[in-house]
């Protein structure tokens, strides 16, 4: 791997401890992937945030560090919103560790936007390079926005952060990002509800694997785009997928895609996946919702009571901007949080079967929050809340 002048005296540990440990992790991940150099980045977010999965090792580790981010960098979601975590009712022990496992970040100069939709913050453009830990991120900065960046753990994310580069790999180049699977979904989609096309999602991740999958037969925009990539991302590693029509980069590869294997998903597969069930708990917001969703649950609720738990999770910038709607959603007795979600907080562990507007919540809500799982469109998730 070829190192500059700069990237060797880092290496060396003329820029101190911290620098020369994080620069042999990203030089160490380059020589593995094969990177031959490496790029500068526009913006990292950083995985391994919350106490709950990364433990007291995690918050060890970051503590001992001693260096700045030198690119903007945001957090993933963390256990618990940081300034409502009392009535959340997040153990103090918890939230305390948790406060610990922030205030290490903000040292290292990460920005305290805990959040898996970093794209709404304007931090990125088409061709940018970034270096993004969250899955669900990595595919719509790769997909929806036409930016470049591999799915970083959360150490190599941080590293990057604090050096401002990557190794060149993977996603960098534009030879691997070509389509190499094809898949038609026949039927079209009967919904234009994000949940549809989150179950679209998780049933092509179980198909895909780590492939690059082209779609066609289908024209979602970008809610939709944001929730079908996070569920390929969680029950598969799709980190890159294409839209005939609709994604930046579809147009720059070839179509119809003669080659590429085919598959065929029906609409009457993907809406096989919603069934009513009785639920004691509701949440939507995964990935964080976009200022169009809260207004589409604002909407649903005006008017509402609700009877069962509702959360409902976004970014804080975006929940600082919209503050009438989250206003009027909480008026119903749903809450609105910032920070965290259903599958990284403990807060939801309480409950047993959990209705969610989302394919990777519904596949990680089982393993994550010991809970049963069941998909709804937005509008039946509202109806599930406000009945008892
Ligand atoms: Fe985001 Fe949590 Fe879902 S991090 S993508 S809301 S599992």
């Amino acid at each position: 791997m070829h190192l500059t002048g700069e990237e060797e005296a880092i290496l060396n540990g003329e820029e101190g401890e911290t620098r020369q440990q994080l620069m042999e992790i990203l030089v160490g991940v380059g020589k593995v992937f094969g990177a031959e150099e490496m790029v500068p980045i526009r913006s990292a977010q950083v995985s391994g945030a919350s106490y709950k999965t990364i433990g007291e090792w995690g918050l060890k580790w970051l503590s001992s560090l001693d260096a700045r981010a030198v690119v903007p960098a945001v957090l993933n979601p963390v256990g618990m919103d940081r300034i409502r975590w009392e009535e959340m009712n997040i153990d103090p022990a918890f939230a305390q560790k948790q406060l610990e496992v922030i205030a290490a970040y903000e040292r290292l100069g990460i920005r305290l936007e805990c959040t898996c939709t970093p794209y709404y913050l304007n931090i990125i453009e088409y061709g940018d390079h970034l270096a993004w830990s969250e899955s669900s991120a990595v595919s719509y900065a790769n997909s929806v926005i036409g930016a470049r960046t591999n799915r970083e753990g959360g150490p190599s994310a941080l590293a990057a952060a604090i050096i401002g580069k990557t190794p060149k790999y993977g996603f960098h180049l534009i030879e691997n990002r070509k389509p190499t699977m094809h898949i038609h979904v026949e039927g079209g989609p009967h919904e234009s509800d994000p949940a549809w096309y989150g179950a679209l999602g998780f049933l092509a991740g179980k198909i895909c694997g780590d492939k690059v999958p082209l779609f066609s037969g289908i024209r979602p925009g970008r809610d939709q785009l944001k929730n079908l990539g996070a569920a390929m991302a969680a029950t598969g590693a799709v980190a890159l997928y294409h839209v005939h029509g609709i994604t930046p980069e579809a147009r720059i590869f070839s179509y119809p895609t003669e080659g590429l294997e085919e598959v065929i998903i029906s609409s009457e597969e993907v809406e096989s996946l919603f069934t009513e069930e009785c639920v004691d708990a509701v949440a939507l917001g995964c990935p964080h919702c976009s200022p169009d969703e809260l207004v589409h649950v604002a909407d649903l609720l005006d008017g509402c009571i609700v009877k069962k738990p509702l959360y409902i999770f976004a970014a804080r910038d975006i929940i600082e901007r919209e503050a009438d709607l989250v206003r009027r959603i909480e008026k119903s007795g749903a809450w609105v949080y910032a920070d965290t979600c259903m599958v990284v907080s403990p807060a939801l562990e309480r409950y047993e079967r959990i209705m969610v507007n989302s394919g990777k919540a519904l596949a990680y809500v089982p393993s994550m929050c010991r809970a049963g799982a069941v998909i709804g469109t937005t509008r039946e998730c509202i109806k599930a809340a406000c009945t008892s």
